[in-house]
């Protein structure tokens, strides 16, 4: 199984904190935010990882994490995305080396309390399709948003003016092998993006979309307030830190 983190785009929500850094390498208390996703797949067992970075100062990603040495690992693998062409479009950068594997995606900006693993182990005995984790949030609107109908994921929402119900999609998706083929078959959003949560969709429409809640807290980091939030969150009851 690999591993993506997507931390390309611009940032442009963050200007002027991003005119001159990438959004990824911005402090969240005592460490840059590109760390907290590579340690959530690391706490997973996930050790094969590819950093997609893009857009300003992408080189400050090489001399910031080397080969992941300070993860316990030995060589990470990077992309560049030039522009922001959306999520998927980030992620279909790493297909040349994960094709032929199933996937677990990470969001640059999503940090969480807790550990994964339970998940991924799930979502390994699962014989095909992906995986969604949802938690329940004050402000649905800014997010993917999904409606079940018992243990189902009937339909996703990608930032609806008046969500169905209050469960965000969080930012780590698992896949099985056929999500490239899936990418190649997609059409721009309305705002001109690669949406992942159209991939999402094919895979529910598929029938082999699972999902699990996830426990402990999550948040975002991409906007000032959820930035702050995130600091605060990391400094009052600490992160996935390394284990062990
Ligand atoms: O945080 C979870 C949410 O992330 C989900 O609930 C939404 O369904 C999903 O669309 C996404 O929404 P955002 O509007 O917050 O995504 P944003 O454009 O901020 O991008 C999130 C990360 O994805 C960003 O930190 C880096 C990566 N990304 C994004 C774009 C648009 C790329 O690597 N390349 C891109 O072109």
């Amino acid at each position: 199984m690999k591993g993506v983190i997507l931390a390309g785009g611009l940032g442009t929500r963050m200007y002027p904190l991003t005119k001159i850094t990438n959004k990824h390498l911005l402090p969240v208390y005592d460490l840059p935010m590109i760390y907290y996703p590579i340690q959530t797949l690391v706490n997973a067992g996930v050790t094969d990882i590819m950093v997609v970075t893009g857009g300003r100062n992408s080189g400050d990603f090489l001399r910031l994490l080397g080969n992941g040495s300070e993860f316990g690992l030995k060589h990470l693998n990077y992309a560049y995305q030039e522009g922001e062409g959306g999520i998927a479009a980030a992620l279909e950068l790493a297909e040349h080396w994960a094709a032929g594997d199933s996937l677990v995606v990470v969001l640059g900006d999503n940090l969480i309390e807790g550990n994964i693993i339970e998940a991924v182990t799930n979502f390994r005995e699962q014989k095909e399709g992906a995986k969604i984790l949802l938690k329940e949030v004050h402000d649905p609107h800014r997010f993917g948003v999904a409606s079940l109908d018992g243990d189902k994921v009937t339909k996703i929402v990608e930032k609806p003016t008046d969500p169905e119900t209050n469960l965000a999609v969080i930012g780590i998706y698992m896949f099985d092998e056929r999500v490239w083929q899936i990418i190649g078959g997609l059409e721009p959003s309305k705002r001109g993006e690669l949406e992942i949560t159209d991939v999402n969709n094919w895979y529910i429409e598929d029938g082999s979309m699972t999902y699990e809640v996830l426990e402990g807290w999550w948040t975002d980091a991409g906007t000032f307030e959820s930035l702050h939030r995130a600091t605060n969150l990391v400094a009052e009851g600490g992160a996935n830190k390394v284990e062990g």
